[in-house]
C-alpha cells in the first residue's frame, strides 16, 4: 500500500480494534472503521479524522460502496463473535459470521485491487498444548468452534494467497489485555468473560468476587496459566505487519505473546497490589476445555517484524487496565 492510502479497520470499534486505530492515527495513517456495532461501541472511535461506517462486513453491496468511494491499501479484520461457549451451543452464528462473511470481505478486496489483510487469529487455534511455549508449528487442533472457526479461516487465505496474490498476516493473539494509557478508551464486552475486567470489578466492588476455577492444575499454584499481551502491544505488531507485507514480504503466520505465564492466583495478588483493595475470592470446579497452561513462543514475530512485548510487567498491564475500570467511565462506554 501507499502513503496516501486508508487502512480499513474491520471491528474497529471494539476493543482490540479501537486501540489499534488509536495507534493508527497517532502514526499518521489514514483509517476507516467498518463496524455493524454488535457488540463494539462509537465512542471508543475517539479521533476525529477517522471515517466511521455502520455496516456489516458480509454486506456486499455496502462492501463495493466502501471500496469505490475510499482508496483503501489494506485491511485489518478483527470482528468476529469470540464466546467459546456460545460457540459450542450456537456453531452456525461462529461459522457465519467468522468464516463464511470475511470470505464475502475478501471477495470484494480480490474485485477492487486491494491485497493486504491483517487477520486476528487466536491462540484458540492450537487446541490443547502439547508442549509450552507453543511456537507456530505446534499442531492446530482447535477443541471448539469458536478456534476452528479462525483455522479455518487461515486455511482460506493460505489458499487465496496462492491462487490470487493476497498478502496476508495471520496474527495468533494469546489473551489480549490492558487499555489505553489514558484511560479513555478501554474493554467493554457485554458479557465480559476475560479474567482481568473481572478481577478488576471485584477489586472495584462493582462484582461480588471473582472465581478461581480450578485450583488443582498441574502447575506451580494448582491454578491456571496463561500469556497477557497488552493491547498497545498488538495494535503496534498489526502496523509493523502492514509495513512488513507492503515492503513485498510473503504472508506469514505469527504468535503475539510475552512469552510469559502468569497463573489465576498470581494475576489476583497483582491486582491487589495495584489496586490497594482486597479481591474476594471463590474457588470453583474446573471448566471444561480450559488447558492448564497457554504460553506463546513469541520468536517469530521478533525475527519477521523485529517485534516483541514492551509490557512486560503485569502490574504495568493492570495500572492501565485499573486506570479504564477505575476511571471517569467505570470500565463501560454509555
Ligand atoms: N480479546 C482477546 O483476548 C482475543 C484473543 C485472541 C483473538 N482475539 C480476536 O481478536 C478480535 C478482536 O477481539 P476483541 O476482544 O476486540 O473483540 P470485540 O468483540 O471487542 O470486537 C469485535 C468487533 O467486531 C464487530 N463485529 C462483529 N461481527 C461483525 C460483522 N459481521 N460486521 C461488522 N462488525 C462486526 C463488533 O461489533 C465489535 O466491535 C476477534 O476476532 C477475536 O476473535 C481476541
Amino acid at each position: 500500500m501507499t502513503q496516501d492510502q486508508a487502512i480499513l479497520v474491520v471491528g474497529g470499534a471494539g476493543y482490540i480494534g479501537s486501540h489499534t486505530v488509536r495507534q493508527l492515527v497517532a502514526n499518521g495513517k489514514k483509517v476507516v472503521v467498518l463496524d455493524n456495532l454488535v457488540y463494539g461501541h462509537p465512542e471508543a472511535i475517539v479521533d476525529d479524522e477517522v471515517t466511521f461506517i455502520q455496516g456489516d462486513l458480509g454486506d456486499r453491496p455496502l462492501l463495493d460502496k466502501l471500496f469505490t468511494e475510499h482508496n483503501i491499501g489494506a485491511v485489518m479484520h478483527f470482528a468476529a463473535y469470540a464466546y467459546v461457549g456460545e460457540s459450542v451451543t450456537e456453531p452456525s452464528k461462529y461459522y457465519q459470521n467468522n468464516l463464511a462473511a470475511p470470505i464475502i470481505l475478501l471477495d470484494a478486496m480480490r474485485d477492487h485491487g486491494v491485497e493486504i489483510f491483517i487477520f486476528s487469529s487466536t491462540c484458540a487455534t492450537y487446541g490443547n498444548p502439547q508442549y509450552v511455549p507453543i511456537d507456530e508449528n505446534h499442531p492446530q487442533n482447535p477443541i471448539n468452534p469458536y478456534g476452528a472457526s479462525k483455522l479455518m479461516l487461515e486455511r482460506v487465505l493460505a489458499d487465496f494467497s496462492h491462487a490470487y496474490g493476497l498478502k496476508y498476516a495471520a496474527l495468533r493473539y494469546f489473551n489480549a489485555s490492558g487499555c489505553s494509557l489514558d484511560g479513555q478508551i478501554g474493554e467493554d464486552h457485554n458479557p465480559e468473560t476475560h479474567l482481568i475486567p473481572l478481577v478488576l470489578e471485584a477489586a472495584a466492588g462493582t462484582r461480588e468476587h471473582i472465581t478461581i476455577f480450578g485450583t488443582d492444575y498441574p502447575t506451580p499454584d494448582g491454578s491456571c496459566i496463561r500469556d497477557y499481551i497488552h493491547v498497545n502491544d498488538l495494535a503496534r505488531a498489526h502496523i509493523l505487519a502492514i509495513d512488513k507485507l507492503s515492503e513485498g514480504a510473503e504472508s506469514f503466520q505469527c504468535n503475539l505473546g510475552t512469552g510469559i505465564g502468569v497463573s489465576v492466583k498470581e494475576l489476583i495478588a497483582a491486582a491487589e497490589r495495584v489496586t490497594g483493595k482486597e479481591i474476594p475470592v471463590v474457588i470453583g470446579e474446573r471448566r471444561e476445555g480450559d488447558p492448564p497452561e497457554l504460553v506463546a513462543a513469541p520468536a517469530k514475530a521478533k525475527e519477521l517484524l523485529g517485534w516483541e512485548a514492551e509490557y512486560k510487567d503485569l502490574d504495568m498491564i493492570l495500572k492501565t487496565a485499573w486506570a479504564w475500570t477505575d476511571g471517569p467511565k467505570k470500565g463501560h462506554y454509555s
